[in-house]
């Protein structure tokens, strides 16, 4: 994670609040600590922090009732309880009013350390999806996915964001391209200018030059009067030229013109035009084996590919599934901001799905089931057959990596039933799998389940 955030811990114990301050500090994370409810709450008053991590038992309140007055305050916080023996059932308490996870005294601090950074991805994208329903900015601009790709692509994301440097994006259809090119222009510095979104592939040839270059009145029939075209309307702003793969080879030459030397000629005019143009492009495409097979102007080629993001197939960062799960269930208008939850089994189907439509049927997907929900927990029932359905016969026998795939998502899916089974209590299910408690949280933090 490279965003920078807080962490409040009260404890009591001087030294445990020390110790957690010390463990818990690093670059991105602050941490600031209280040993009272008191306490607690001014420092809360001011600054904002992403997680708290609060003993249980305080001299002057007790962590539940301060959970609740934090939250009061800072509605976005997720809280993480600390708890000895004699409280673990206000931790239960504590966890059913909505703390994010508890541990126990004594704690293993990697596994704090864990618990903590899970928190704090779930609060920022609680946060970032209140913002941006407050802004009435298209929650469709939010890039969900913590895998490392993905991490990749948000990092060379910011970098590219401000400069007026044309970007290329690739990928398969669906996998985010088109949500990462609004990304790119709302973090840059025309976010308030004009962006002018065409899909090449739905340019007619006849008037792909005039769609996009504007014309004089006359310039051909029917050319009753002078139009400026998508550059004339994107001018000092960004144009997103989708499937560029699409585009007529006729234009390529003179969309190769504008990069180079930041001019164009409506169709009819004599004089050229400047233009002042951010581009974004984006393709499902090989462009460089369009290039090869002489399908795709090698020059233009050249000259869009100079700084390319490529955003996996979602099946390469299934990791992220239950994240963009989350997602879909907070924001699409069918759920009626209702808590829906997804059965562990339904999840499993998720997990184990190649997503041939990545996010884009992913989020269909969740779309349905939150219709088909059967009080509030989308079952395997609410999933389209395709998913549960085992893979056709007569396919090529999985390779080496596909059976690696399936064992990791059964030995997941056996640690998810154990959790459940046991309630959520990792020490008991750690012990149930013969596996050490540390392993467990290995395993959790591998499949995303932390
Ligand atoms: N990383 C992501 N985080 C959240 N939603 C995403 C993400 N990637 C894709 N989506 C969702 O999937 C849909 C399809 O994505 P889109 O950008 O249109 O794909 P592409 O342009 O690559 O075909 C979007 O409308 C959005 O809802
Ligand atoms: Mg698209």
């Amino acid at each position: 994670m490279s965003d920078a955030y807080s962490v409040l811990v009260v404890d009591d114990e001087p030294a445990i609040a020390r110790l957690l301050k010390r463990e818990l500090e690093s670059e991105v994370r602050t941490v600031r600590t209280a040993h009272t409810a008191q306490e607690a709450l001014q420092e809360a008053n001011k600054t904002d922090f992403d997680v708290a991590v609060v003993d249980i038992r305080l001299p002057d309140a007790r962590g539940i009732d301060l959970m609740r007055e934090l939250r009061a305050v800072q509605p976005d916080m997720e809280v993480i309880c600390i708890t000895g023996h004699g409280t673990i059932g206000d931790a239960v308490e504590a966890m059913r009013l909505g703390a994010y996870d508890y541990i126990t005294k004594p704690f293993n601090l990697e596994e704090m350390e864990l618990v903590v950074e899970r928190a704090y991805q779930k609060a920022s994208l609680r946060s970032e999806n209140r913002r941006l329903r407050h802004a009435h900015v298209a929650i469709d601009d939010l890039i969900v996915g913590t895998t490392r790709p993905m991490e990749e692509v948000r990092y060379l994301l910011e970098r590219v964001a401000p400069t007026d440097v044309p970007v290329l994006l690739t990928g398969e259809s669906g996998a985010g391209k088109e949500v990462l090119a609004h990304a790119i222009q709302r973090r840059s510095r025309r976010s308030e200018a004009h962006f002018v979104i065409k899909n090449c592939a739905t340019l007619q040839k006849e008037l792909a030059r005039s769609e996009l270059f504007g014309h004089v009145r006359g310039a051909f029939t029917g050319a009753l009067h002078n139009s400026s075209g998508l550059f004339g309307e994107a001018h000092k702003g960004t144009l997103f030229l989708d499937e560029i793969g699409d585009i007529p080879p006729e234009v390529q030459a003179s969309l190769l013109r504008v990069l180079e030397n930041g001019t164009y000629r409506p169709v009819g005019d004599k004089a050229q035009k400047k233009c002042d143009i951010r581009f974004i492009f984006a393709t499902n495409r090989n462009l460089a084996a369009e290039v090869e097979a002489g399908h795709f102007n090698e020059a233009f080629f050249h000259r869009i590919n100079v700084f390319t993001i490529h955003l996996p197939p979602l099946r390469e960062r299934r990791e992220d599934i239950p994240l963009l799960v989350e997602h879909f269930l907070r924001i699409l208008p069918v759920g009626h901001g209702q808590r829906l939850q997804v059965h562990p089994a339904a999840m499993d189907c998720l997990l184990r799905y190649s997503w041939p439509g990545n996010v884009r049927e992913l989020r269909n997907v969740i779309e349905r089931g939150i219709i088909l929900a059967e009080r509030g927990v989308i079952t395997l029932r609410s999933l389209p057959h395709e998913l549960s359905a085992p893979p056709p016969v007569g396919e090529a026998s999985p390779s080496e990596r596909d059976e690696e795939e399936s064992l990791k998502s059964l030995e997941r899916a056996q640690i998810e039933r154990m959790l459940e089974l046991c309630g959520g209590n990792r020490t008991l299910a750690a012990q149930k799998l013969g596996i050490s408690r540390k392993t467990l949280y290995r395993r959790l933090r591998t499949y995303g389940l932390l």
